[in-house]
């Protein structure tokens, strides 16, 4: 059994000191353990700059914000959809022009359970599109000021990534044969994870300052199913998170710990420790070996930068 770093009570927000003049930037934050950990770090002073896709929730949760928190928050907000590429390369641009830091970056925004196959305007599967291509993207795009400002990677993962195929379907990777929602977002939240673990192997390879963290938020009562998944899962879900799920809140604790906690480890997965990861105190949970496959990371990596056209020589 793993011996936990923060002990029974596991890792909380009292271990958040000051975060002033601290820059977070996050994806899809206006809802869930996005807008939680967003809420979270501007109560100890971080600025936060929200990647979002949807302008008229981000204006609501932008102003929920500041009715909690006061006027004088320093938070905004860039369009980003993840679903397209030519969206994140604007959203970067704009970032990068307008943020002179950037102390974590955190991959928390989703699609989950899509009930039928969608395919993006790039010709992904949408899980695969959403929650790797598009972050893959973003990391390369943003990882020279992420390394300027001696800043990290935050790769908000799932336990569904020992689920499904646990394998990376490269010669299906769009489940063209036999879609099933669960295999592809499992596939989507493993190949998250594979590019944590070999970003971290890169960097240390090219002895570079960039810490990566991968965490997951257990099961948590967010709106993750509710615009995706087939009408049974959705019902379900809200039936069963009842009993079963924590709060959004809690669900956010692993991301900000990665994001802002000293004396981490690479190789890790941070996220809650009880019930089969599930709920409860925050700490490391044990690492199935699938998602530190070197040979598959490798491929994956080459075919990301394929897809994404991005030159990333790291
Ligand atoms: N909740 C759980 O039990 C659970 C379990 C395991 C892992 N996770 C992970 O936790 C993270 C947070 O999810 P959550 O549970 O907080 O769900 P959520 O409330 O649905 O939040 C997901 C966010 O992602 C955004 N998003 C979706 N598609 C996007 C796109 N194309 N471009 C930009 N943003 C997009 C959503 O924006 P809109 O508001 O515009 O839809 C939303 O703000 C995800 O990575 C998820 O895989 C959650």
């Amino acid at each position: 059994m793993t011996t936990q770093p923060f002990g029974k009570k596991g890792w909380t927000p009292t271990q958040i000191g000051s975060l002033a003049n601290k820059t977070y930037v996050i994806t899809g934050a206006n809802s869930g353990a996005g807008f939680e950990a967003s809420h979270l770090l501007l109560s100890k002073g971080a600025k936060v700059v929200m990647l979002n896709r949807n302008p008229s929730k981000s204006a609501i949760a932008i102003e929920k914000l500041k009715t909690l928190l006061g006027q004088h928050i320093d938070v905004r907000y860039i369009q980003l959809d993840l679903a397209q590429l030519d969206s994140v390369r604007r959203a970067a641009k704009e970032l990068l022009a307008t943020t002179p830091n950037i102390d974590a970056l955190i991959c928390n925004g989703a699609i989950a359970q899509v009930a039928n196959q969608e395919i993006t305007v790039d010709g992904f599967e949408s899980q695969l599109g959403v929650n790797h291509f598009g972050h893959f993207l973003l990391c390369g795009l943003l990882f020279q000021r992420i390394e300027d400002s001696s800043g990290r990677i935050v790769i908000v993962g799932s336990n569904a990534y020992k689920m499904g195929l646990k394998r990376i379907k490269f010669e299906d990777l769009n489940f063209d044969q036999k879609y099933t929602a669960w295999n592809a977002y499992a596939q989507s939240k493993l190949a998250q994870m594979m590019f944590g673990y070999e970003l971290q192997r890169r960097i240390k390879a090219a002895n570079i300052q960039v810490e990566v963290q991968v965490c997951h938020p257990g099961a948590s009562r967010t709106n993750l199913l509710m615009d995706t998944a087939s009408t049974f899962n959705k019902v379900l879900w809200s039936v069963m998170s009842r009993f079963i799920a924590q709060s959004a809140e809690k669900g956010a604790w692993p991301e900000v710990m990665c994001a802002t906690q000293d004396n981490l480890k690479p190789t890790t997965l941070y996220g809650p420790t009880k019930r089969a990861n599930t709920v409860g105190p925050v700490g490391e949970n044990t690492l199935v070996p699938i998602a530190l496959d070197e040979e598959m990371a490798a491929q994956l990596w080459a075919i990301s930068l394929e897809k994404t056209s991005l030159n990333w020589p790291l």
